[in-house]
């Protein structure tokens, strides 16, 4: 299959845990997922945070610890080879924590969930947040902010707002065709952008070896992995 992309096309990209699975990075809701773990609510809520930040750093330090230890696969590199053909046209809304996107090449982009290379004031002071790719052994060693606060992961947690929501909107206004990769479209706002792109009137493909949750939303689904799908999948007319 080939999808092309015409130059009056504006391409928005929304990826998910999947793409960076053949990185050797975990999803969540797999069988043997980070999910599969953990309880949620003792680690990625702010209750969690207040309630016992050593589990939270701990959790957040390994999955940075992984990270270090993994790269970008061909599905991350097939995007920025995508974004340097369609420049001012392409943009990137990852829910993944990771950097892989970055270190795969890609530049037009936002990490609605947040990102694990970065830690903010946990007292919610106004300064922005820090890049901090620390593994933290114990609590105690957790830096500070220097108006006294503990830094905690830049996280998205579940109940709290996620980032860049009014930016991430209008470049779904303004797009003709997205693409959602590796997503099991289970939580919000995320799971909803296919919809809103499909009232834009904009094509929408789902690669992944599984149909997600909103596959009915979908004018094509690729089933199989991203690393081995998405790499040639587009064609960019000139
Ligand atoms: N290529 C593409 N997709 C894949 C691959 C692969 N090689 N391997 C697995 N997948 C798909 C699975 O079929 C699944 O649909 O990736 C999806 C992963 O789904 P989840 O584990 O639910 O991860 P995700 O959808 O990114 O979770 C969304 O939930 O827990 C929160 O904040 C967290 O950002 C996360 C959000």
């Amino acid at each position: 299959m080939s999808i092309s992309i015409t130059p009056s096309d504006r391409l928005f990209v929304l990826t998910g845990a999947g793409i960076s699975a053949e990185s050797g990075l975990p999803t969540f809701r797999a069988s043997d997922g980070l999910w599969a773990g953990y309880n949620v609510e003792e680690i990625c809520t702010p209750e969690a945070l207040r309630r016992n930040p050593a589990l939270v750093w701990d959790f957040y330090s390994k999955r940075r610890s992984d990270c270090a230890k993994v790269a970008p696969n061909p599905a991350h590199i097939a995007l920025a080879e995508l974004e340097a053909q369609l420049p001012g046209r392409f943009f990137l809304c990852t829910q993944n924590v990771d950097d892989l996107h970055e270190r795969a090449g890609s530049k037009n982009l936002v990490h609605m969930h947040g990102e694990l290379a970065k830690s903010r004031c946990e007292r919610e002071c106004g300064r922005p947040p820090v890049e901090d790719h620390a593994v933290y052994a114990s609590l105690d060693q957790v830096g500070r902010c220097p108006c006294g606060g503990r830094l905690r992961p830049h996280i998205v947690f579940f109940g709290e707002i996620p980032l860049e929501m009014p930016r991430i909107e209008r470049e779904i206004a303004a797009s003709t065709l997205m693409l959602v990769v590796g997503t099991s479209g289970s939580v919000y706002p995320a799971a909803n952008f296919v919809h809103w792109a499909r009232q834009a009137g904009a094509r929408t493909v789902y690669i992944g070896p599984e149909p997600p949750f909103n596959a009915t939303a979908f004018t094509h689904i690729v089933e199989g992995k991203a690393g081995e799908v998405l790499p040639g999948l587009f064609h960019v007319e000139s």
